[in-house]
């Protein structure tokens, strides 16, 4: 069984590229939903569509084991996914997301008060501050959705997204942790840096490495069924030159493959 990573975007590759060098033996298999992205700015009906075809087509690729890199995917579907979908539907299959290794990593260093920065839809789920506070009930946080930046990001333009994310430091200045609650932030972790000097970052591309390390570590059931012949695949639903250059940008030598 090969391991699938899913995105919205190609935004998801910063994660999946994080996994594949923790842990480069595996057989891995990426899918981007090109045609939908973004996912941020709709309907949870949409998302859990979008992403229920998602997680059918990975485990048509013999995915067993599936993470799910988008935030705001997480935030709608994850529950449902791990809930009904696979008990019903895929029992051999595991299917995890981003945002409980986030909260885990965020509450390491015991700050009382944390910061949030996602699309529309994951800070409208409240997800994050919901599963802070079952860690940590009295942890305070401040939440903030941060619309500019996605597309800023995909449209390459850094300084749309500089110019947005001074404005959006501006509500987390005495905040000593603020978590990148979204697959493309990472892109723009130094950014988020340099306006909040004093804060410690929490990227996502840092942190999944070591928890999927850790997650295979004490579950040697799914472990022990993960193939190693150190592959890569790339799936998109929708190729366009402009998508072969970002991903090119963060994998040199990547075929990007329709479906
Ligand atoms: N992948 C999404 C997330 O992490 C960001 C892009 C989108 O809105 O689809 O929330």
């Amino acid at each position: 069984m090969k391991i699938g990573v899913f995105d919205s975007g190609l935004g998801g590759l910063v994660i999946a590229k994080a996994l594949m060098e923790a842990l480069p033996k595996y057989d891995y298999v990426y899918y981007g939903d090109t045609v939908h992205v973004p996912y941020g700015e709709k309907t949870p009906g949409r998302i859990l569509a979008y992403t229920l075809d998602a997680m059918r087509f990975l485990i048509r690729q013999n995915c067993g084991l599936i993470i799910i890199a988008c935030n705001t995917a997480t935030a709608i579907t994850l529950r449902y996914l791990q809930k009904r979908f696979c008990p019903k539907f895929a029992p051999d299959v595991k299917i995890l997301g981003v945002i409980i290794p986030t909260v885990e990593e965020a509450l390491k260093n015991g700050e009382k008060m944390i910061g949030v920065v996602g699309t529309p839809t994951t800070i409208r789920s409240d997800i994050y501050a919901v599963e802070l506070k079952k860690i940590l009930p009295n942890v305070q946080v401040v939440s903030l959705s941060t619309p500019r930046l996605v597309p800023a990001i995909e449209n390459n333009d850094f300084i749309g997204a500089e110019k947005a994310i001074a404005e959006y430091s501006e509500n987390f200045n005495d905040i000593p942790a603020l978590i990148l609650g979204c697959t493309h932030y990472p892109l723009v972790k130094g950014l988020f840096q340099q306006y909040l000097p004093n804060t410690r970052i929490i990227a996502q591309d840092e942190l999944m490495g070591q928890k999927l390390f850790n997650y295979l570590k004490h579950h040697k059931e799914i472990e022990t069924k993960l193939s190693r012949g150190g592959t890569r695949q790339f799936f998109v639903s929708q190729l366009s030159p402009s998508y072969t250059q970002v991903a090119q940008k963060l994998f040199p030598n990547i075929q990007l493959e329709r479906i």
